[in-house]
């Protein structure tokens, strides 16, 4: 049986350098063999990630198609890599937001892939496309998957190495999640296209926190969860640690 999957997106909640040693060693001690746990903190704090004894992966929150040149403040996926970072969320839909194009997804993903890293892609609707019904809303994916996959073939296994995060751009930073069965019936539909392969894993994001969280890991069909403001408050990402280690998968 598959693990779990939990991802915990920092943002830019974590703002202090004490803050987020507090997280990481509050991590050391898990050891929940059914979930595979991706802590993805701000650039800054990367590289502390690797002196505790973290049974997690390190994933970064975004990434620069170029290996290097004279690209000012970019990060690219060759230093990612060189630090021990494994993952990279690509595509999230608050780098969309600030003016990141399908187009320059498509690059990322080129590239971390290039450099082995492998990748959380974001996709999902806004609230304009999901209030005319599923198949509305799962056009405006396969546009999303269509446009970020383009030209990325299975060679090598290289689809197995993205996950898809299935976030509703209205349930993240909201409050207000989706429920379980209308994201499941989504993330059906992924599970079928033409764009992934077989057992590709697909997760849920939006407002996720300890209280709805046993609602979508129950399902087989949802791999996992990328957490967002949950994941920083070091209680509550615990409680949600515990509760998904004994739901039955
Ligand atoms: P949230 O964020 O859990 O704070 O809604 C989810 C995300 O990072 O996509």
């Amino acid at each position: 049986m598959n693990k779990k999957i939990i991802i915990a997106n920092w943002k830019t909640y974590i703002n202090s350098r004490k803050q987020a040693e507090n997280i990481f060693k509050s991590l050391e001690n898990n050891n929940y063999k059914n979930l595979e746990l991706i802590i993805c903190p701000p650039f800054p704090y990367l590289l502390k990630a690797k002196s505790y004894k973290l049974k997690a992966k390190i994933g970064a929150q975004n990434v620069f198609y170029e290996q290097s040149g004279a690209y000012t403040g970019e990060v690219s996926p060759k230093m990612l890599k060189d630090i021990g970072v494994e993952y990279v969320i690509i595509g999230h839909s608050e780098r969309r937001a600030l003016g990141e194009t399908d187009e320059i997804i498509n690059k990322k993903i080129k590239a971390a892939l290039a450099n082995n890293l492998k990748i959380i892609l974001c996709v999902g609707e806004p609230l304009v496309i999901r209030k005319h019904g599923f198949k509305a809303t799962q056009k405006f994916i396969e546009n999303q998957l269509q446009k970020n996959l383009n030209g990325i073939s299975n060679a090598k296994n290289k689809l197995l190495k993205i996950l898809i995060a299935y976030e509703p751009v209205w349930a993240i930073g909201t409050g207000i999640s989706d429920t379980p069965e209308d994201s499941l019936e989504i993330i059906k539909f992924f599970l079928n296209s033409k764009f992934l392969i077989h057992n590709s894993m697909v997760l849920y994001g939006g407002s996720v926190n300890s209280k709805n969280i046993t609602g979508f890991l129950k399902y087989p069909e949802i791999d996992g969860v990328l957490i967002g403001e949950a994941s920083t408050n070091k209680e509550e990402f615990q409680k949600i640690l515990k509760i998904s280690s004994k739901i039955n998968h």
